[in-house]
């Protein structure tokens, strides 16, 4: 688990990395450190201690990846690269001696500077040598049960020999005998006691723990003799204390004569359980197990038995690994299980099955040797601050990840690159120089690798290179390491120029605009104190200015190379245009005139609007002053007060008015007979004089858009009326009326007397009185038949 999530985590690392840098910043890994040893403490990511440097702004960063520090000088680069060097590697030839042979080179090598994060690869080679040296010590259970094993193993010692010979002719051999504590309830009696047979050959012993009797010997006389002189004990329970045994035959390395460099078996024989620890408290022992050579120089016994408890397995594990034994656990198949199990734990150990009076002892030692001595596995002592791994093809060509090889014969060679990681950076600084031990399990040979894991720069340490203390770039207040000063506790500041009640962070802020940037003073000046002091240009008239160096007056809108076109100041990238000058480029005029016809009128004749200095027409009108419009209204009321004034002497700028008749009326006016339009931008009007008169005339522009007008010298009037006609028949007109009237009242008269006769008709008709006798009616003497009245 631990490792995949290293590898998790490379991968995702070198993602990261190709992310940044694919994009270049956002990510940027260099970014963050702020001193040279985090800076290093990143891959690669190097460090520029160059004094001179200005600090601000990207393209200058101290902390860079490597592919973009551009700008240091070598000298000041800060870039730690491992170091290798190899301290001690016997020759390989030299290994053929029989008194130095030696599997594994080099034995000793340096790796330097090496940093965190990186990976460097160590080659390191492992030789099957031909006549490696073999130690073998029989340890045996000499109990009562084992009366043949040994008689066997005195029979069969000259063949084992002969056949260890044949492997390796550095072969010796050592022999010890373990029964058990001397103590009830482990054995019967605690003095001398005979077998429950009382066999001859058994007789009557006192039990012992452990007895060494044979030293490292290459003679097999003295291995026979050691064993033939050893006699069997007998014992009352049946598991026996040989971890004891075991453990003194491991730590007890002068008296058992184990050599320096050898393969080191044990055969740990017995056909019976082993008393662990904890089991001495049975006997009232309860000191546990020192783990150190108890043993009395002059008898070869285990001095301590009685004293202190059985080994634990752990111990025996650790004893084992520690001094490279290869346990063989040769016992009878009814306790094979438990040895089996043991196995599990015990590294570098085997259980061999014993026939029935150790019969096959011979073959299984042979079995077991090759097996342990044609394969190579690789361990180490390294700490979580490294990771080694190894990869090797063994002796085949395909190389892989694998720290073990097996079935190698005498002269193969087994390449092993060990890839050396540094994880981290150990706060304990001594755990940054770890030894780390690797070695093949079981082989006493070891590649010592003196490491040193890099996670400062020199420069940041007194006395180092590149470190001046009171430096004079840091104001004497501070010491520079590796370009930066590191400002006493009063100061603060690149150049530990500020007083220290502000922080970094705050004099930072105040030299931007706001958070969202990391840009100081517009990457155009430098941070002092909080204060951005802008950089000057090489030009002394181009100026950089502002809170945060965001002004100048030099990058405004330029009209042929001319800053904001000549009419005007730059100021903060914008142009203060002049009087009269208008436009972001300051080239457009403020005032109508240009847009007003030569000869005075409305701005663009009314007819558009006047924009930066020249008319923008309406769609229906064109011209420079856009007076040329068919479609707009005519301006005949315009013209006619200067019609009147300067033609006829009339109107509003008549005479009396002289003066407003030549200011108003400027452009030019000329009489002709007769006027017509004569271009399609000329209009004609007319107005009716005080004559009743009506006076033509044409207007229209010159190629300036200058008004023009042509009037007709003579109005138009119209024919007088002939008086005398009409005075003739107004009278006529006049009789005929009265004669009218004259006949409407004679006819009216007319019907009035008719109408009053008809009534005195009708009144005499009916009259009481007679006209007989009427005394005024007088009867006329004529022949009249109506009566006449006398008045
Ligand atoms: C910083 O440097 C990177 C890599 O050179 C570049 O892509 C980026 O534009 C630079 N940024 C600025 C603000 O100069
Ligand atoms: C180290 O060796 C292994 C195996 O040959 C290889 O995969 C790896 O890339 C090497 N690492 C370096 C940093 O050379
Ligand atoms: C030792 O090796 C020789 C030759 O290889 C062989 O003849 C002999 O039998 C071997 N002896 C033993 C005990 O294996
Ligand atoms: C073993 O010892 C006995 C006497 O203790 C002797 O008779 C015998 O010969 C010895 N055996 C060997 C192989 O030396
Ligand atoms: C092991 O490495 C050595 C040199 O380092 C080389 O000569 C030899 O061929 C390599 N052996 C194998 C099996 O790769
Ligand atoms: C650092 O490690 C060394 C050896 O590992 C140890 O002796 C020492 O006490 C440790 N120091 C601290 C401060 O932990
Ligand atoms: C640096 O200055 C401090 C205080 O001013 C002084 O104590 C120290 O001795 C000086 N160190 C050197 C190397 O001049
Ligand atoms: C800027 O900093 C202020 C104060 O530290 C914080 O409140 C604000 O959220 C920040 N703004 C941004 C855009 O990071
Ligand atoms: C910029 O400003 C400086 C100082 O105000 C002035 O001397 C210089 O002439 C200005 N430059 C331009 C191009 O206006
Ligand atoms: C210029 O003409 C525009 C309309 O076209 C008018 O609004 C503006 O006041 C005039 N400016 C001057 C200085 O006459």
């Amino acid at each position: 688990m631990y490792s995949l999530g290293w590898m998790l985590c490379a991968v995702c690392y070198v993602l990261f990395a190709y992310n940044t840098y694919a994009q270049g910043n956002a990510h940027d890994p260099c970014l963050s450190p702020t001193t040279c040893g985090e800076c290093i403490r990143v891959p690669n990511c190097v460090w520029c201690s160059h004094t001179m440097m200005s600090v601000q702004g990207n393209d200058s960063r101290r902390c860079q990846l490597r592919d973009l520090m551009t700008y240091c000088p070598l000298e000041s680069l800060v870039d730690p690269i491992p170091v290798e060097k190899i301290l001690v590697d016997i020759p390989m030839t030299r290994s053929l001696r029989i008194d130095e042979p030696t599997q594994l080179h080099p034995q000793r090598v340096s790796l330097t500077n090496l940093r965190q994060g990186l990976v460097h690869n160590i080659s390191m080679q492992f030789k099957v040598v031909k006549n490696y040296p073999a130690d073998l010590y029989y340890l045996m259970d000499v109990s009562h049960s084992m009366l043949d094993d040994k008689n066997n193993l005195v029979r069969l010692a000259g063949s084992l020999v002969e056949t260890m010979r044949n492997i390796t002719t550095a072969f010796k051999m050592g022999f010890g005998s373990f029964v058990d504590k001397n103590v009830i309830p482990f054995v019967e009696k605690t003095t001398a006691s005979c077998g429950p047979r009382s066999l001859p050959e058994i007789g009557c012993s006192v039990t012992y723990s452990f007895r060494h009797q044979l030293s490292m010997s290459a003679d097999v006389n003295e291995f026979t003799a050691s064993v033939n002189s050893t006699s069997i004990v007998t014992t009352f329970d049946v598991p026996e204390g040989g971890f004891d045994a075991l453990l003194q035959a491991m730590v007890c390395k002068d008296q058992i004569g184990w050599r320096e460099r050898s393969r080191r078996l044990i055969v740990f024989a017995t056909d019976a359980h082993s008393h662990l620890a904890g089991n001495g408290r049975l006997g009232g022992i309860i000191k546990p197990n020192d783990g150190l050579c108890h043993l009395d120089p002059e008898n070869n016994m285990y001095v301590e038995a009685l004293n202190q408890d059985y080994p634990s397995l752990g111990q025996i594990s650790r004893f084992a690994k520690d001094n490279d034994m290869n346990i063989i656990f040769a016992v009878t198949n009814d306790v094979a299980p438990s040895y089996l199990k043991f196995m599990e734990l015990v590294s570098g150990s085997s259980v061999a099955i014993l026939g029935p009076d150790s019969e096959n002892i011979v073959e299984l030692v042979r079995e077991t040797y090759e097996k342990i001595s044609s394969s190579v596995e690789m361990m180490d002592t390294a700490g979580p601050e490294v990771k080694v791994r190894y990869y090797t093809a063994c002796t085949g060509t395909l190389v892989q990840e694998n720290n073990k090889c097996g079935g190698l014969k005498v002269g193969d060679i087994v390449n092993f690159t060990i890839s050396i990681e540094a994880i981290e950076c150990p706060v304990n600084v001594s755990a940054r120089t770890p030894t780390i031990q690797i070695k093949p399990v079981g082989v006493n040979e070891v590649l010592t690798l003196d490491l040193e894991i890099v996670c400062d720069c020199g420069c940041e340490k007194p006395g180092g290179p590149g470190f001046v203390a009171n430096a004079t770039e840091c104001n004497s207040v501070g010491d520079l390491e590796c370009g930066v000063c590191d400002c006493d506790s009063l100061h603060s500041g690149s150049n530990c120029e500020c007083s220290a009640d502000v922080n970094i962070a705050d004099l930072e802020t105040n030299c931007k605009p706001d958070n969202s940037t990391n840009v100081l003073c517009s990457d155009r000046g430098n941070c002092f104190c909080g204060v951005c002091e802008c950089q000057k240009r090489p030009n002394p008239t181009e100026v950089i200015s502002g809170k945060y160096c965001e002004c100048d007056n030099f990058s405004c809108d330029r009209i042929d190379g001319n800053l904001c076109s000549g009419h005007g100041d730059c100021n903060c990238g914008q142009c203060l245009c002049y009087a009269g000058w208008q436009g972001s480029d300051c080239n457009c005029r403020t005032t109508n005139e240009t847009c007003i016809p030569i000869g005075g009128g409305d701005v663009c004749s009314g007819n558009g609007v006047c924009n930066c200095g020249s008319c923008q027409c309406s769609a229906n009108s064109n011209g420079r002053y856009c007076e040329d419009c068919p479609t707009c209204p005519s301006r005949c009321d315009e013209f006619t007060p200067c019609v009147q004034c300067k033609v006829f002497q009339t109107g509003p700028y008549s005479a009396d008015n002289e003066a407003a008749c030549n200011s108003e009326c400027t452009y030019s006016i000329i009489t002709q007979e007769t006027v017509q339009v004569e271009e399609t931008s000329e209009r004609e009007c007319s107005y009716e004089n005080e004559e009743k008169c009506t006076v033509k005339f044409v207007y229209g522009f010159d190629s300036n858009g200058a008004r023009r007008v042509r009037v007709q010298k003579e109005p138009i009037c119209p024919e007088p009326i002939p008086a005398l006609a009409i005075g003739l028949g107004l009278a006529g007109a006049l009789i005929a009326l009265l004669l009218f009237a004259l006949l409407c009242y004679r006819i009216a008269t007319y019907f009035y007397d008719k109408r009053e006769y008809a009534r005195f008709l009708n009144e005499k008709k009916n009259a009481k009185w007679n006209t007989d006798n009427n005394p005024l009616y007088v009867n006329p003497t004529g022949t009249f038949r109506n009566p006449t009245y006398k008045l």
